[in-house]
């Protein structure tokens, strides 16, 4: 059931915009006036989207840098870095520690996203959720 959401002012070209409704999350994306919907949370490690940045309809996640694309929600990059997490111990000082972690979470499977029909009429969104 497509459901009213914004005007078309309320998502500048180029940005995005979290919303929900009834508790499920979305993000907004208006790539120069053609509007895409999809799920705030990454399909990685659950960060939200919308903190990320937008290239047209290409979307990168802000956590590990996954890239998504708004159209089919299909990921189409691995999180970074790219490492194995069994070519050495794990470090001993924090920064070393934090660095580890950070490359352990790219060993997370990372899922497609999903995404929403938009229809825009009288310059208003609405999206089908
Ligand atoms: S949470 Fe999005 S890439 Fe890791």
């Amino acid at each position: 059931m497509f459901r009213d959401i914004a005007g078309v002012d309320d998502v500048l070209p180029g940005g995005m915009k979290a919303y929900a409704v009834e508790g499920r999350e979305f993000v907004l994306c208006n790539d120069e006036g053609r509007f895409y919907a999809f799920q705030r949370r990454c399909g990685h490690m659950n960060a939200p989207l919308d903190m990320g940045t937008a290239n047209g309809f290409i979307i990168t996640c802000p956590l590990h840098s996954v890239q998504f694309d708004a159209t089919t929600g299909k990921a189409l990059s691995p999180p970074v870095p790219p490492y194995s997490m069994w070519e050495e111990p794990p470090p001993s000082t924090p920064d070393n520690f934090s660095r580890w972690i950070s490359q352990l979470m790219a060993h997370v499977k990372t899922c497609d996203i999903e995404t929403y029909p938009v229809k825009v009429e009288g310059g208003r969104v609405s999206v089908d959720i």
